[in-house]
């Protein structure tokens, strides 16, 4: 196999993740947890959303917390914020954010209940939250959910996919990322859509994904990514998220499980397994619930000492 010998982990856990958590979490323990998952070498972490606080109260503290992390920073970490509309962008100015996610979808009724909008809607009016975080220097990322299926409408031509990405890459965003929002896909599914995004114009130097392991797929989809040269994968730390169209069911792939599979294939990416533990585990008791990821359950393991890892 010819895969990357460096990769990107994208952290979604304090926005994806407690987002579709019912346990409220405190400002600071957000903030604790994003200080930890800081601590084993991320160093893209999507820290909130500027969104309607009715749509997701959870994420009702965005402005305190994308304010403290500004505070803080030191340059050396990247930390987007989803933003729907203008009055979430300028809250994110305000609050000194510098890197920008809009989000759409390859489906109209997943998009009409999220955001109220339709796609091309969506897409209409994130062209100029766009242009305007570019001109002020910032990055920026347009997300693409339900790109192997919907919870309403079912299946999900791969066509609108392509369609889709290949406008917010017109729209002007730095990297697009594919969601696999209901956890349904399979790797010869990745393999096609990544062939077609490609012959679109939107290739791996810009292309992201973002699994979901519901159906326990989501790793399986990571090396079907791996082999088509795809270099940013989405996870969360702690397995955050669940799923919100499967109660009980996993969403959100865990960055534990996702380090522990990129470390035995040796692949780089910055992350300390070790310290990865450490704060799913502190969010598994900040939420109340045991750990969900399969790593952060069984611990890691050395193969080289055949020692067990925390
Ligand atoms: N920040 C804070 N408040 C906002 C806001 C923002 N960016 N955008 C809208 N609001 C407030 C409005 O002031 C209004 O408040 P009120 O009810 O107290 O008057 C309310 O939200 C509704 O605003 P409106 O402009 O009518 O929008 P809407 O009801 O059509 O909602 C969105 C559109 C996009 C703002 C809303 O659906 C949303 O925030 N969705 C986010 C969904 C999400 O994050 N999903 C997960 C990511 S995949
Ligand atoms: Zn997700």
């Amino acid at each position: 196999m010819d895969l990357p010998s460096s990769v990107r982990i994208y952290e979604v856990g304090p926005r994806d993740g407690l987002q579709n958590e019912a346990a409220p979490v405190a400002t600071a323990t957000k903030l604790e947890y994003i200080a930890l998952l800081r601590a084993a070498g991320l160093r893209e972490i999507e820290a909130t959303s500027f969104v309607s606080p009715s749509a997701i109260p959870q994420l009702a503290d965005a402005d305190e917390v994308m304010r403290t992390l500004t505070a803080e920073a030191d340059g050396t970490v990247r930390y987007p914020v989803l933003v729907p509309n203008e009055r979430g962008l300028e809250r994110a100015i305000a609050a000194g954010a510098d890197a920008l996610a809009v989000f759409t979808a390859a489906s109209d009724a997943f998009t009409e209940r999220n955001i109220g909008m339709t796609v091309d809607g969506s897409l209409a009016a994130f062209a100029p939250l766009v242009a305007r975080a570019r001109a002020l220097g910032w990055w920026t990322r347009g997300y693409v959910s339900t790109a192997f299926g919907c919870p309403y409408t079912g299946r999900v031509d791969p066509e609108r996919v392509v369609e889709v990405s290949a406008r917010l890459v017109e729209i002007g965003v730095d990297e697009v990322c594919v969601g696999d929002t209901i956890g349904v896909g399979v790797p010869s599914q990745v393999h096609d859509l990544t062939a077609r995004l490609g012959n679109a114009g939107v290739g791996t130097d810009r292309l992201a994904y973002h699994f979901h392991d519901t159906r326990g797929t989501a790793l399986v989809n990571v090396v079907a990514g791996l082999e088509d040269g795809v270099t940013c994968f989405d996870s969360s730390t702690g397995g955050t998220g669940g799923c919100p169209y499967a109660p009980g069911a996993a969403g959100n792939l865990a960055t534990e499980d996702l380090v522990y599979l990129l470390d035995g294939l040796g692949i780089q990416h910055g992350v300390r397994l070790t310290g990865l533990l450490v704060a799913a585990r502190f969010i598994g008791e900040a939420l109340g619930r045991p750990v969900t990821s399969k790593v952060g359950q069984a611990g890691g393991w050395d193969p080289l000492s055949g020692q067990q890892v925390l």
